[in-house]
């Protein structure tokens, strides 16, 4: 998506938190981009129907500190907050990373234009992997024995979240303005690093133009 639809998308997102809960919940665009075959029957049951598929960007609310309504980027095998991201857009440019999201089978995807795109989320809850949180390079899309793929949803107020948990941006490096992100599993400082995390909500924000991409 274009930088200027998501500050737009973002201030929206940012009125509407004022809202009772009730009207806070933000819409997300179906995407039938290439995913309905023209020369399907109708009367064919099909594996995926494209209004299962929701395509949205993210950004972070967590009031009072530096993540507040700040995009989602996504590179190197995972999501981070103000870190740039260097994906091929086929020509377009997206400083945010575009999500498609299975409300089926609650698997996540990276949004790639014409097809469904094999760079796929999975998350690692257990004492080993702590909630991080990555997407597949599109080629090896064999996953571990403790990875999880499915649990991805949206909750009643827009947001997305992994089987009722939100998310935690931990500090990457000795940076102050940029964040790696993974799944709150309850542990402040998952990785060790000696520094805290912080907990924040990723709210879904509608695209109309989403911009599909492969993410480097
Ligand atoms: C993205 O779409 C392009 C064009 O259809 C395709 O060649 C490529 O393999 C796809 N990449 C992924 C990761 O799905
Ligand atoms: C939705 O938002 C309301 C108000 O902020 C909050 O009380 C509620 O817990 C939220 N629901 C979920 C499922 O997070
Ligand atoms: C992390 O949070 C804990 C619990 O709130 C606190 O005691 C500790 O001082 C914090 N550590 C840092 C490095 O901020």
């Amino acid at each position: 998506m274009q930088f200027k639809n998501f500050v737009a998308a973002a201030a929206l997102a940012a009125s509407a938190s004022a809202l009772p809960a009730a009207q806070q919940e933000i819409k997300v665009v179906d995407s039938a981009v290439g995913l309905v075959e023209s020369t399907a029957n109708p009367n064919q049951a099909v594996d995926v129907p494209a209004t299962n598929l929701k395509t949205f960007g993210l950004i972070a609310i967590r009031s009072g500190s530096p993540l507040q309504n700040q995009g989602l980027t996504a590179l190197q095998s995972g999501l981070s907050i103000g870190r740039k991201q260097d994906a091929n857009c086929y020509g377009e440019t997206s400083d945010f990373a575009t999500f498609q999201l299975n409300v089926e089978t609650e698997e996540l995807f990276l949004f790639n234009t014409t097809e469904l795109s094999k760079q796929q989320f999975y998350t690692d809850r257990s004492g080993m992997g702590r909630g991080v949180l990555q997407y597949s390079n599109g080629i090896d899309t064999s996953f571990g024995k403790r990875s999880e793929t499915k649990g991805f949803a949206i909750n009643e107020n827009g947001s997305l979240q992994f089987d009722g948990s939100d998310f935690l941006a931990c500090p990457y490096g000795d940076s102050e303005t940029e964040w790696t992100v993974s799944i709150d599993v309850g542990n402040i400082d998952p990785f060790y690093t000696g520094k805290n995390c912080t907990g924040f909500i990723a709210k879904t924000i509608e695209t109309t133009t989403p911009v599909g991409c492969f993410y480097n």
